[in-house]
């Protein structure tokens, strides 16, 4: 982990990002039943070694803070567990693999509802087919709500990412989706304290999550669009 590189959550107002973080669009990508399937990549943003990011969701240069939070008088209060992510887990038992499951912080990204679920797939993992698919939905989860778990050794099973933030689109869903922080990035509080350095993490960027920091899929409901 490199201390460097940090999120930190000012009261009230935005992210700022420092680092030399590199930020970038993401979109979800559908299958033929309009579920998430995959990920990819859109546009890089020309940033500096610090940047502030829109919390509120009322910028008029979004992504990025433009103090309407101010104007707005935007409550952006922490309620967050920062409990780790071992605790905060239910740990489910498969044949051919395991799933870790912390549903609080889950994004209501849906990668996980093809093929049955992850749960069912993961239940018939003795199947190679079904266990191959458990695996690519937990990896895609970009929460890290769920975790597919290596029953032989008891390690997560993690895609590698090198520290980066996507801002990420939800094509299926239309909506605009939270930010998308990868690679065990440090999120610090504004009172100080750090939450757990997770290699995948979604933060919310429309104002409206009742998770803050971290997205609760509240964006889908409230139609969150972040064209200005
Ligand atoms: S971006 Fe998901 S709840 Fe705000």
């Amino acid at each position: 982990m490199d201390k460097n590189k940090k999120i930190k959550i000012e009261k009230n107002g935005p992210y700022r990002v420092s680092g030399n973080i590199p930020l970038e669009k993401e979109f979800v990508v559908p299958d033929e039943n309009n579920n998430p399937l995959s990920w990819q990549k859109g546009e890089k943003y020309k940033t500096e070694e610090e940047y502030c990011l829109c919390r509120c969701g009322k910028s008029q240069n979004k992504p990025f803070c433009d103090f309407t939070h101010q104007k707005i008088e935007f409550d952006g209060t922490e309620t967050a567990s920062k409990e780790d992510y071992k605790q905060q887990a239910e740990n489910i038992s498969g044949p051919g693999m395991d799933l870790m499951d912390a549903s609080n912080l889950c994004a209501r990204a849906r990668f996980c509802h093809r093929h049955g679920g992850t749960w069912d797939l993961t239940a018939k993992s003795d199947d190679s087919k079904s266990k191959k698919i458990a695996i690519e939905e937990a990896c895609n989860c970009p929460s890290g709500r769920l975790t597919a778990i290596n029953k032989k050794t008891g390690e997560p099973i993690e895609p590698e990412f090198s520290p980066s933030i996507s801002i990420t689109e939800d094509i299926p869903a239309k909506a605009s989706g939270p930010l998308w922080a990868k690679g065990k990035i440090q999120i610090e509080g504004a009172d100080g304290s750090s939450y757990e350095n997770r290699n995948r993490q979604t933060i919310c960027r429309c104002g409206k999550s009742s998770n803050k920091p971290f997205c609760d899929g509240s964006h889908i409901e409230n139609k969150f669009d972040d064209k200005v």
